[in-house]
Parts: structure tokens; sequence; C-alpha cells
């Protein structure tokens, strides 16, 4: 796959909603890692010899009990009252209602919404007539995002992930920070949300047996970190990963900050699934894996019978941003059309789609922390670490909070008004709104001033 525009000289435009992989199966199957495979240091703060070796070489280090289980409690309580919970009668004391509750829940939901779809209009269905996209045209993500995936249901709860409690007892949390201060180096940005509750419930005996899915989230996150708000044995969907998959993945980048696939990204995905045992994540509630932000990652085969609960984060340093990975919806039978890095949208005049009609749904990937391009388009480093601190200078909490994303450009997505917690997400804006138009098919993305 060639991705390099060389006309242009920026690389040809990426859905934000995409992942990165091929199509090679992976062939080996994970290892469980238990306590006892963790380098010694693993229940205390900081970084041993060991757990250092260990990140540089393999590219991930879990902490056993970072966060007191108890401060989950709330989340947990709030989590038993959410629509995908309630529609399928799951019951907390009664383990075989956990079982495929998708059996029961709506083809398609719309819960816990605002109505501020291009403004003021309902977050369209599938039949639905837009003024801004063809009809069926995909509405990105959903505070509840279900879906069935190889054999299990899976709720992806996005929109517990921008509530400001959840934040500062997950990924904003002192022992979280301190511990991404130690591995990534400060200054760290302060994290305003993360993706939220992914869970990933039991399967019917009759129901496809799991299997791995492995790809990189292709976009800026610098570390990938998961935390499990309840215990996870050994194949009860435990997050897979490739060790030593980002040590392979990130030479063949075009930039070290804005991850810019090439041919060799490709085979160096092929060698990872075809070469490396994946190795899954079990662990108690509060245990907590970091990862480098290029992963190769699965959800974990869950062959166990109860619910898979774990906070999906990413993290950055504090670094100068450019504009919104945005991307607009087709229209007129035209194709969707992906905002490049220089901030141009190129809309082609074929099919009667009129370039100039501003009255175009555009989104983003809003599950996402730092949803803007790194300005930096610095190749990458000879040492993909150079930039890193990996315990050699102390933590000292050097922490800064970034105007988050979606203050920049005064978008709506926290829940408002009639709005429960937990709910809210962003919705289509007008083109016109966030860009302005050039002529000759070309949009150019308005930056909003932050330095
Ligand atoms: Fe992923």
């Amino acid at each position: 796959m060639t991705v390099t525009d060389h006309h242009a000289q920026v690389p040809a435009p990426v859905d934000p909603e995409s992942a990165f992989s091929t199509k090679q199966k992976p062939l080996h199957t994970p290892l469980s890692l238990t306590t006892e495979l963790d380098p010694p240091g693993a229940d205390r703060l900081g970084l041993t010899h060991e757990e250092i070796k260990q990140f540089r070489e393999q590219g991930f280090l879990i902490k056993r009990g970072l966060i007191p289980k108890e401060t989950f409690a709330p989340f947990h309580d709030l989590w038993w009252q959410q629509p995908p919970v309630k529609s399928a009668n799951l019951d907390p004391d009664k383990p075989s209602t956990w079982i495929a509750p998708g059996r029961f829940w709506p083809t398609e939901n719309r819960w816990s919404l605002p109505t501020n779809w291009m403004g003021d209009g309902a977050w369209p269905s599938p039949e639905d007539e837009r003024p801004g996209a063809t009809m069926g045209e995909r509405v990105g993500r959903l505070p509840h995002k279900l879906t069935r995936d190889v054999g299990n249901y899976v709720w992806r709860w996005h929109g517990i992930g921008h509530d400001p409690e959840f934040v500062r007892a997950t990924s904003a949390h002192p022992n979280i920070l301190f511990m991404v201060e130690a591995l990534l180096g400060g200054p760290v940005k302060l994290p305003r949300r993360n993706r939220g509750i992914y869970s990933v419930f039991p399967r019917l005996p009759d129901d496809p047996e799991t299997k791995l899915g492995p790809h990189m989230d292709a976009n800026m996150t610098e570390m990938q970190v998961v935390t499990y708000l309840d215990d996870v044995e050994p194949r009860s969907g435990g997050f897979t990963i490739f060790p030593r998959s980002p040590q392979l993945l990130y030479p063949t980048s075009e930039q070290a900050h804005n991850w810019v696939a090439t041919d060799a990204s490709s085979d160096a995905m092929d060698y990872i699934k075809a070469n490396i045992q994946p190795v899954e994540f079990c662990g108690t509630a509060g245990d907590v894996i970091f990862c480098h932000g290029w992963v190769v990652h699965s959800a974990g085969i869950h062959e166990g019978d109860r619910i898979r609960k774990a906070v999906i984060q990413d993290f950055n340093r504090f670094r100068e941003r450019g504009h919104m990975r945005w991307t607009a919806a087709g229209k007129n039978g035209g194709d969707r059309i992906n905002c490049r890095m220089d901030g141009v949208f190129e809309i082609s005049a074929d099919l009667g789609d009129d370039p100039a009609d501003g009255m175009r749904e555009v989104t983003n990937q809003w599950i996402m922390d730092s949803n803007e391009f790194v300005r930096s388009r610095r190749a990458v480093f000879d040492d993909m670490f150079e930039e890193w601190n990996l315990g050699e200078r102390p933590v000292e909490g050097n922490v800064v909070a970034e105007t988050p994303w979606w203050e920049n450009y005064d978008l709506p997505l926290l829940p408002k008004g009639s709005v429960p917690r937990g709910g809210g997400g962003m919705p289509a804006v007008p083109l016109s709104s966030i860009a302005d138009y050039e002529g000759d098919g070309r949009w150019r993305v308005k930056t909003p001033g932050r330095y």
C-alpha cells in the first residue's frame, strides 16, 4: 500500500476512523500474562531496571493494583443503569443474564444524545434524508456503540470517557500520571477524555469462537494504556498485544509524531502477525498496562463467563498541534473525503456533486483525547525513545493542561440539558463552519489560535 502522494508532498488523506492492518492472519495463540511473568517492580510506582529494559525492547509494561479498586465503585453503579444494560435486562446478581445481551439490543440506537446534528437536528438513522450527506452515510461514533465482534457482543461506552469525575478516577489518577511521566516524560498532556469503558460479554455456547483482530490505531497517540475495572482471567477478553511490534513499526513511519504508513509498514505488520506470539493482559481491578502508542493490539479471546470491563486510554506529550483530523461525508453520490495533513479538503467535481457546497457533514474521531495533527512533520528518530524518559529523570509532576480540542473549536461534545451523564458526543457540523472555500474544489480548514 502506498499512502504518499509525491505530487503534493503531503501524505494522502486517511479516514480518521481507519486502523492500520494487513490481510495476514495472526498465526500464534496468546500467552496469558499473569503476575508470575511480571518483571520485579510491578507492584509499586516507579521503574526498575528490568521494567525499563522490557519497555525498551518489547514496548509494554504492567503495573498491578495501580488504582485502588474502590475508586471504580460509582462507575460500576452507573454502568448498571445504562441503556445497553437496562434494555437487555442484565441482573448484577444473575450471571446467566450477562450472556450475549446483544440479542435484546435494538439494531440502531441513538441513546443519550442531544438534538444537535448539523446544529439542531436529531442524529440521523440509516433511512433518514439528510441535507448534508447521502442517506445511510455513517454518523460516526455514538455514546453507546454496540457491535457484534466475532462471537462476542461489545459495548463501547464512549460517552463516559468525557465525564470529568471518570477521567479523574482513571486517566488523570495521580498514579497513572506518575507512570506516564516516568515512561513518556514530561511535559505530559493532562488527559481530558479517554475512549470510555469497553465491555465484552460472554458468548452463547453455539456462537463462533472468538478470534483475534490485530491492528494498530493509526493516530497521534504516544502511549496506549488499558485499565481493568474488574478481574480478567486467562481467555476472558484480556487486552492482547504483540510485544516488540512498536519497535518493528516505528522505523517504517514517514513521520515521528503523526503515523504515516509506508510499504515497509505493511511488511512489518505481516511479519508481526506471522512471527510474534501475542500476549493477553490478565489481572485484577486496578491493574494497568502501558504500551507504546504504535503497539499492534486486539480485543482478547473471550471464552469466559464474566464481563470484561476495561478503560481504553490515550496519552501524549504536551505538543504544538495544528488542525483537526476531519472527515466529510459523501453527498450526491460522491465519496467520503478526508482532510489532508496540510489542512486541505480536495473535492473533485464529479457526479454533479458541487464542490463548493459547504452543507456537508463533517465529523472527527471524537473518542480520542488528542485529535489534532502534531505540527512537527519531522522524520522518525534513530532511537525511537529519543524523547522518552524511561526512568532517566525523576518524576516531578510535569503535567500541562492543553485546551481540549472541543473547546478550541467550540464543539458541543459534552452532555448538556436533558442529556444524562455518560451521554453526549460530537455531532456533524457543516463543512462551511470549519473551512473556507478557495475555489477549484479546495476547502482550507481553520486552525483556531492556541499559542
Ligand atoms: Fe485499536
